[in-house]
């Protein structure tokens, strides 16, 4: 289909999705945070619109302004972004992770800049877990027949990890990508294979990141209720 002439195949329905990365801070003034440029997110966005879809983007730190007509809710931690997603998928057709949720944060945070002192080794920095979003939307889904997508990023054995994953996670479709320093993180191009829970595994040639939202949506069509 070509852009702008899309199907409205998800008109009347409710999107959700996560996009960008979350960061986890440390003091004032620092914080851990990924690679992630939320431009994937974006694109599935952008083009659920463009189906007819009402959507909502959960958006952390991507510095990107809002796409036309979509309600966009920015969050900074992986906290902050679990309270959005859970809130917005409570009446929910589909919910997207495609955000690079923190699997860790600080396990403390100074009130004040930490500083160096002369003749001081740095203390390390403890951390604790975050809870798993995907995981917790697939396991107790808002509605009957939501359909709940993840996205795995993996540097080796990006099958055998992604259908790990996907049972892990429990959730319908789970799309994998390989990344590397030059591949995926910030780029406006992707490839991908996307694992169905039913064992259906749809290669996704390297193109625009609007291809790769598009087939995600024709997947996530038939298995609406
Ligand atoms: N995810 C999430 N909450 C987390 C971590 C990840 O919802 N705390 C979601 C991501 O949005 C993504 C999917 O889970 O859709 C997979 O993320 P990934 O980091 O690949 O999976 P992990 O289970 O965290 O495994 P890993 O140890 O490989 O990082
Ligand atoms: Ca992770």
């Amino acid at each position: 289909l070509a852009r702008g002439a899309a199907e409205p195949d998800l008109a009347g329905r409710h999107v959700v999705v996560s996009a960008g990365g979350t960061r986890e801070p440390l003091d004032p003034v620092r914080y851990l945070g990924n690679r992630s440029s939320g431009k994937q997110g974006y694109a599935l966005a952008r083009t659920a619109a463009a189906r007819g879809a009402r959507v909502t983007l959960v958006e952390a730190n991507t510095g990107m302004p809002d796409p036309a007509g979509v309600d966009v809710v920015r969050v900074g931690t992986a906290l902050q972004l679990r309270e959005a997603v859970l809130k917005a998928a409570a009446d929910a057709d589909v919910v997207v992770m495609a955000a690079a949720v923190a699997d860790f944060r600080p396990a403390a945070y100074a009130e004040g800049k930490i500083k160096k002192r002369e003749g001081e080794e740095p203390a390390p920095v403890a951390l604790v877990r975050n809870p798993d979003v995907l995981a917790e939307l697939s396991a107790d889904r808002a509605r009957p027949g939501q359909v709940v997508v993840g996205f795995a990023a993996e540097t080796d054995d990006v099958l055998a990890n992604g259908r790990d994953k996907l049972r892990r996670k429990g959730c319908d479709l789970l799309v994998v990508n390989e990344v590397g320093e030059r591949r995926t993180f910030g780029s406006e191009e992707n490839e991908a294979v996307v694992l169905g829970s039913d064992g259906t595994e749809t290669p996704v040639p390297h193109g625009p990141k609007e291809d790769l939202a598009d087939t995600v949506w024709d997947l996530v069509v038939p298995r609406l209720p």
